[in-house]
């Protein structure tokens, strides 16, 4: 997919810290990612720290020209697909609703003819004053629109609506702008049911202890979001992690891999996809002890007993479903990748080396190779979790062309 183009035009509140997580977290989603920094802004931040995290150069002075070839405020204007100003202080407000042009933000402002989204940020009696309220009412009839900020505790210590909306939901409003953009081209997985597991189980042995895995749900959230942006029906079948679901996307919580096996099977089969992302435990305890078990022997034999294998079952079971499976090693990687492949008769098995840094369990990366039934084997660089997904998915949506 073509990258989209986002201008984030930073100015100077105590929230312009909020902004490097958001640059972060767009630049992993897959968007090109091109910041300006007002001069009061750079006294909370620094550009190099959005240098950084975008691998772009940042846009501070109308005056340096980097490239003769081109005006930069003129070249950026005209770069973006979109322009983010957050946070928005009251005097930037002021200044773009009167057409003011005497900085970088303003003159690009000025000239850009993408949409913009605008998440003011200001103490609660800026926010309600008269003339501020004036000139949100200009902009907002420009077609811009507000990304409303929360009520809370104010850095300057008042109560009230004037904080920046958090990263996610900014990212959020972001992510939407560009799905809604696409209603006319209808999404790629527009219709589509998507079933994805994510996250451990837990295996209970008494009241007070259970078995469980490193599993933090990123990678498997990361699918469900990244499914439902590509326009599908998306239900997440999730062990105990400590996510947020992704909007939009339909959630079953479950702890065992019992709980799993049944909600897995009882939805598999109108699902038109299924990713099994999830950690789920290979052994169960035989006893599960009604009270707390009580510190007797120097030491504790526990059995354990296999649990049914839900991938392997959902390949028994298959019809029209593309089956994905995961395959998590620290040896061996492809050759046990592709005994998981054939025995469970999937569709396509992501292999992930949980063995490497930045890789697997808990991180926000992750090095996999997807190895498909006609024998194709595609490894990929370490990528974020979200990169991973869309990629993940772009495969899918090869599998389903006719
Ligand atoms: O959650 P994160 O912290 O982001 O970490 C991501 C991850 C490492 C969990 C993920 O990338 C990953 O590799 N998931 C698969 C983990 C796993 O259980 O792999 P496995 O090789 O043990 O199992 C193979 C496949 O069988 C998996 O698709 C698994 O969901 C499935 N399985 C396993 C056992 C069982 N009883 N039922 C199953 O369906």
């Amino acid at each position: 997919m073509e990258k989209k183009k986002i201008l984030l035009a930073v100015s100077g509140g105590i929230a312009a810290y909020k902004a490097a997580p958001v640059a972060s977290k767009l630049y992993q989603s897959g968007y090109e990612v091109k910041v300006i920094l007002t001069e009061s802004a750079q006294k909370f931040i620094t550009p190099l720290t959005f240098q950084t995290l975008t691998r772009q150069a940042v846009y501070t002075d109308t005056f340096e020209e980097k490239d003769p070839a081109v005006v930069s405020h003129i070249d950026i204007a005209d770069w973006a697909d979109l322009v983010l100003i957050a946070p928005a202080t009251a005097n930037v407000i002021g200044k773009l609703a009167n057409g003011m042009a005497d900085d970088m933000l303003s003159t690009t402002l000025l000239a850009t003819k993408a949409d913009v989204l605008i998440a003011p940020a200001m103490n609660v009696n800026m926010f309600n004053h008269p003339a501020v309220i004036k000139n949100m009412e200009t902009l907002a009839s420009f077609g811009w629109r507000f990304i409303e900020p929360n009520e809370g505790l104010l850095a300057c210590g008042w109560i009230g609506k004037g904080r920046l909306a958090e990263p996610e939901e900014l990212i959020e409003a972001v992510h939407m702008y560009f799905n809604e953009k696409r209603d006319d081209q209808p999404f790629p997985l527009k219709g589509k049911k998507v079933m994805v597991t994510a996250g451990p189980t837990r295996e209970e042995l008494d009241p007070v202890r259970y078995f469980t895995n490193h599993s933090s749900g990123k990678m498997g959230y990361a699918i469900a979001a990244a499914a439902k942006n590509l326009g599908a029906d998306v239900t997440l079948i999730t062990g105990p992690t400590s996510l947020e679901v992704p909007s939009g996307v339909k959630v079953e919580k479950v702890i065992s891999a019992k709980d799993m096996f049944e909600k897995a099977i009882s939805l598999y089969g109108k699902q038109d996809v299924v990713i099994k992302c999830a950690a789920v435990a290979d052994y169960t305890p035989v006893t599960v002890h009604e009270n707390k078990f009580k510190k007797k022997n120097d030491t504790w034999t526990i059995e354990l007993k296999k649990t049914d294998d839900i991938l392997k079952e959902l390949g028994k079971r298959k019809e029209h479903q593309i089956l994905v499976g995961f395959a998590a090693e620290t040896e061996n990687l492809e050759d046990y990748a592709k005994d998981k492949l054939e025995r469970k008769n999937l569709d396509m098995v992501v292999g992930n080396d949980v063995s490497k840094e930045g890789s697997g369990f808990g991180s926000d990366t992750n090095e996999i190779v997807m190895i498909k039934k006609d024998g194709s084997v595609r490894p990929l660089p370490i990528l974020s979790k979200d990169q991973a997904a869309n990629e993940i998915l772009q495969e899918v949506m090869e599998m389903m062309k006719p």
